[in-house]
């Protein structure tokens, strides 16, 4: 508007040159026309016209010289204009008296103005923030109305299309800036970590986790402990599987050696599943070579071996009966086993006995024999483990037949058993 005031005076300037071309103004008087304004004046309306001699009488202040003070501040952009009031000179500043509504802030004190428009910023509380922006309680306070300061991104803004994430819709209005916070990482994603001994599978990588382990990893056999009568198949410890079948070899603690077929087992801790891994052989298996004179020990069947010494014992046949000592083998000696003069030997008196003697019946007594028919009888004597052959002899002295206890065969003779 000062502007315009502007050319309100030079139009007035125009119309006085005219009236100087009427000859309407005495030559002689001072003119103001000769004199310069100095700066920051400007000529008075009618400049030509007037008269005078000093700038005061000639020319009007311009707003340049005014000095706003106050409540108010200078604008260079009413320097040109004519004037020495706050009201043409100066902008009322905002003050920091201003009183802005709730949600606004006074933006500048210093600042020219006098609305709210002009002296107010309103604040991000007022700051409706919508989708894809979340609002935030946190920036309430902050002054603008932009949603890059007043709001908070949501997972809506962020691109989920990366190797080894995935998009989750219903992050979508939550809030969120990152993959980590707004997406679904795969299972082949680094955050999925297996414990030991798990793994994602390759078909698995691609599958969506849902943040436990669980979801995404599967087990390996290293992982898994072979139950009692299994051993960890070595072979299998990378590859996956959660089961003994899977993960395990079966041990001989699940194999039944039987002993009707001449296996004892062994080795039970041991990987096996057959006669040659899990048992070892019994002597039931084992045929004693007779021909080298072995025999086989009864009851024996059940002990493990493989050899004759271990499951055979020599034949009688075999040992030496001491003669100078009146011993002989005792009958059928190749088929009696032992290797001990008790076992294997008797008194030579057997044979006599065997061949020409007979046992005395049950209650029968040596005292009841004649005397022909005394020497022809023997007794088996019995006495715990110990036994003997004890004949009946003929006492010239006292013409009695009677047990001849001194001559007793002590151990008695082979197949001479007493009942
Ligand atoms: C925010 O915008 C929505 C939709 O334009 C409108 O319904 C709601 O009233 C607005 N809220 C405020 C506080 O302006
Ligand atoms: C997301 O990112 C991928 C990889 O950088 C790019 O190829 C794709 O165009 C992006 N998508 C959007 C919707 O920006
Ligand atoms: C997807 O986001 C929702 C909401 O945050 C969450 O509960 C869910 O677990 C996420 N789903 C997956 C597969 O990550
Ligand atoms: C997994 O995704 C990648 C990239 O999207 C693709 O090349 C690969 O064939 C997928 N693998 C499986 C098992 O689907
Ligand atoms: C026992 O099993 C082993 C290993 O499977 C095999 O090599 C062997 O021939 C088997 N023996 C018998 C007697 O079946
Ligand atoms: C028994 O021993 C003899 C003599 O040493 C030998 O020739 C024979 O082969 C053996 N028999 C067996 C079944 O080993
Ligand atoms: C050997 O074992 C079998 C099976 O257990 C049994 O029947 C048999 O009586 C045993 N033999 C001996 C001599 O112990
Ligand atoms: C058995 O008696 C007969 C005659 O009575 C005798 O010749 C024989 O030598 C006796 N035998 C023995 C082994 O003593
Ligand atoms: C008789 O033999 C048995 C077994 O062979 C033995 O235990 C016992 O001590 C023996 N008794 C005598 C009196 O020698």
């Amino acid at each position: 508007m000062k502007t315009v005031a502007s050319i309100l005076a030079l139009l007035a300037l125009g119309r006085s040159k005219k009236l100087l071309e009427d000859g309407k103004i005495q030559a002689d008087a001072p003119s103001c026309v000769k004199v310069r304004c100095p700066k920051a004046w400007v000529p008075k309306v009618g400049h030509h016209t007037l008269e005078g001699s000093t700038p005061e009488e000639c020319c009007d202040k311009t707003c340049e010289l005014f000095e706003c003070t106050g409540a108010y501040k200078a604008n260079e952009d009413y320097f040109g204009n004519v004037g020495s009031s706050v009201q043409a000179c100066c902008d009322k500043m905002c003050g920091s008296e201003y009183h802005c509504d709730v949600g606004y802030v006074l933006a500048d004190s210093r600042a020219a103005g006098t609305t709210k428009e002009e002296c107010c910023l309103p604040k991000c509380e007022l700051f409706n923030c919508t989708a894809p922006w979340a609002p935030s309680a946190a920036k309430k306070e902050v002054v603008s109305d932009e949603p890059e300061q007043c709001c908070d991104q949501t997972c809506a803004m962020v691109n989920c299309s990366l190797p080894d994430w995935v998009v989750n819709e219903s992050k979508a209005s939550e809030v969120g800036s990152s993959p980590g916070a707004c997406c679904t990482p795969t299972c082949g994603n680094a955050k999925t970590v297996c414990p030991f001994g798990h793994l994602v599978q390759e078909g698995a990588k691609n599958k969506s986790s849902d943040g436990t382990a669980e979801s995404c990893c599967t087990k390996q056999c290293k992982a898994h402990v072979c139950s009692a009568g299994w051993a960890p198949d070595v072979s299998k410890q990378e590859d996956f599987g959660e089961d003994d079948g899977d993960c395990c070899l079966p041990t001989c603690k699940q194999f039944d050696c039987s002993l009707e077929d001449g296996w004892a087992p062994s080795n039970v801790e041991t990987v096996g599943s057959n006669e040659t891994q899990c048992c070892v052989a019994t002597c039931k298996q084992w045929t004693c070579n007779a021909t080298e004179s072995w025999l086989p020990v009864p009851g024996k069947e059940n002990a493990t071996g493989s050899s004759n010494s271990a499951c055979c014992e020599p034949a009688c046949s075999i040992f030496s009966c001491n003669s100078a000592e009146g011993r002989i083998p005792v009958q059928a000696a190749a088929t009696v086993g032992g290797s001990s003069d008790d076992t294997c030997c008797e008194s030579s008196k057997c044979t006599q006995i065997r061949q020409n003697m007979t046992v005395l019946k049950a209650d029968q007594h040596c005292n009841d024999l004649s005397e022909a028919e005394c020497e022809t009888k023997y007794f088996l004597h019995a006495d715990g483990n110990s036994s003997a052959v004890v004949t009946c002899t003929f006492d010239d002295v006292y013409k009695l037949c009677r047990y001849d206890v001194a001559a007793a065969i002590k151990g008695g003779c082979s197949g001479m058993d007493a009942k």
